[in-house]
């Protein structure tokens, strides 16, 4: 089942939630809205040391209130947007589809052979926030890129993205950033360009996205609070990617 101002989700005619799907090998593997029963699965990845050593955002440890805090924003978010997908006054017959400012579909998951499902991680665009710049620049480029309009081609936009340790090397990431990208991102948020931040020694996310055409421009010193250890000073690789007509 599909609606127009989803294009390209799918719905699932059970769940009702709108979704998309790995290709190939991977079918098995959907892109769907958070879910609040994702909160155990979800504390359990974020407190693999494989998984948050590499991600600067969430608090370590990962606790239940975390989780709560987290969920509760993400599900409000994926549920406005699609409200505002779905609002009779937008509808219109026929015409481009209206370019938006996020995406419904953020969680990964892998569906098991009883037709469940299970949390493996997450995948989700941001604007920029220029990490690695100097102080001044960094806040000005990102007042800037922060007050572009929806749509707007010269908006500069980042990934968010982690996967379960136990699905680490299968295809999953590389395949999930493509599928975004280019159902969701180039054509329902307008996204032409990119900026993606990897901490350095992170090979695995490096690859992920030199497979998916970004380029590395540098590798840049930078100040990191490490989730789950000390205070430590990391190096940061700037990758960029440039949509190509
Ligand atoms: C980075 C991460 C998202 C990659 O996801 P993934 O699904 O395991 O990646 P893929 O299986 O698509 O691998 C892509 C490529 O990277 C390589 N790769 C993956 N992990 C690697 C690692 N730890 N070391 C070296 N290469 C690695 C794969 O071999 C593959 O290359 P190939 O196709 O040339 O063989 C995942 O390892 C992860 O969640 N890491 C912790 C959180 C994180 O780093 N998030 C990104 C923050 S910027």
């Amino acid at each position: 089942m599909t609606h127009r101002m989803l294009h390209p989700l799918l719905i699932n005619a059970h769940t009702k939630e709108p979704y998309l799907q790995l290709p190939g090998r991977l079918h098995n593997i959907i892109i769907t809205p958070p879910r609040m029963s994702d909160a155990a699965p979800l504390i359990s990845v974020l407190n693999d040391p494989a998984v948050c050593n590499w991600l600067e955002a969430p608090p370590y440890p990962y606790l239940p209130e975390h989780a709560d805090w987290w969920l509760t924003n993400e599900v409000k978010k994926a549920d406005e947007m699609m409200r505002r997908l779905m609002d009779t006054e937008t509808l219109e017959l026929d015409g481009p589809l209206p370019v938006v400012d996020g995406c419904p579909v953020s969680h990964l998951r892998e569906i098991q052979e009883d037709g469940t499902d299970t949390f493996l991680g997450a995948i989700s665009f941001r604007r920029c926030c220029f990490q690695g710049e100097e102080p001044e620049l960094r806040s000005r480029l990102q007042k800037e890129n922060d007050e572009r309009l929806v749509g707007d081609p010269q908006i500069i936009w980042c990934i968010g993205d982690y996967v379960a340790s136990s699905h680490h090397g299968r295809g999953i990431m590389s395949a999930a950033v493509s599928t975004l990208l280019t159902e969701w991102g180039v054509p329902r948020m307008g996204i032409r360009r990119m900026r993606v931040e990897t901490a350095a020694g992170n090979v695995g996310s490096v690859r992920v996205f030199q497979k998916n055409g970004f380029v590395l421009e540098k590798l840049v010193e930078t100040e990191r609070i490490k989730t789950n250890y000390s205070e430590e000073t990391y190096g940061t690789n700037i990758l960029w990617w440039e949509h190509k007509e």
